[in-house]
């Protein structure tokens, strides 16, 4: 079924006026969904796609600025190389498919992570496509972290600081995150890690200093807006304090 991609109305127990502007999701449990049905994993990552969209759109019809979604890590590499040709084969033809839908909805697409290392050529030119039609969208971004990392990125940035002869005395956490791969973006207040797993497996390691983690047994084929609205109202029940006493 294709996910319907008119806003739809956002449950009344969730509140309005206090959305999470930025949402990040570690989308895992392709593979054991697969293996539930007796399909290649490969086949959990194409039933994923439906996912993405689906709380792509539902995030949009929420208000949320921005959704960042860790498509493939740095250590990704390190799966089955079938797997890996695979993914990345998946991610260019998933941006073949919906880059025009996501267009007309007005979804910004962006990536985060290397572009210079491993990725190959094609996949790049299809990113590029993808950021440069969508460009001036502005409804909402969907962040893509593809061949990310989290030490990564700060390794990259640190080694930009090095190229732009930064004096040691003027590091800060201001020059460090000017140089991340979108320093633009806000950090994200809620991150979500689908399938039962309690790991971050370098996410987002710099911009989730306070978010707040919310984790869910549903294995990524399956979720749905609904579990992101879940997740926003786990999220509407903490208390932000970022190291202080009162929000
Ligand atoms: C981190 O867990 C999870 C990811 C990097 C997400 C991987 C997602 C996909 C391969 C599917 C992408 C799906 C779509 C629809 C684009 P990990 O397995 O890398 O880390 P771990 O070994 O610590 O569990």
């Amino acid at each position: 079924m294709v996910p319907d991609p008119r806003p739809t109305p956002v449950p009344t127990w969730l509140d309005r006026a206090r959305m999470p502007s930025h949402v990040a999701v570690v989308m895992d449990g392709n593979g054991r969904w697969a293996e539930q049905r007796h399909l290649p994993r490969t086949a959990g990552h194409g039933a994923g796609e439906e996912a993405l969209l689906d709380a792509t759109y539902g995030a949009l019809a929420a208000g949320v600025s921005t959704l960042t979604v860790y498509a493939f890590s740095t250590e990704n590499w390190r799966r089955p190389v079938d797997e890996v040709r695979y993914l990345m084969n998946f991610n260019k033809s998933l941006l073949e498919r919906r880059q025009h839908e996501l267009d007309d909805e007005g979804v910004r697409i962006t990536f985060s992570g290397r572009r210079d290392w491993r990725v190959p050529k094609q996949v790049l030119r299809r990113m590029d496509e993808a950021s440069s039609l969508t460009d001036t969208n502005r409804a909402m971004t969907l962040n893509i972290a593809f061949n990310y990392g989290g030490r990564a990125e700060i390794v990259d940035a640190v080694a930009r600081l090095v190229a732009d002869g930064v004096a040691p005395g003027s590091v800060s956490e201001k020059t460090i995150r000017s140089r991340l791969y979108h320093p633009e973006l806000p950090d994200p207040d809620l991150v979500i890690r689908t399938s039962g797993e309690f790991r971050i497996s370098n996410f987002l390691l710099w911009e989730m200093a306070y978010s707040e983690l919310v984790f869910t047994d549903v294995l990524w084929p399956d979720f749905r807006r609904e579990h992101l609205y879940e997740a926003i109202h786990e999220y509407q029940r903490r208390e932000r304090r970022f190291g202080g006493l009162d929000k």
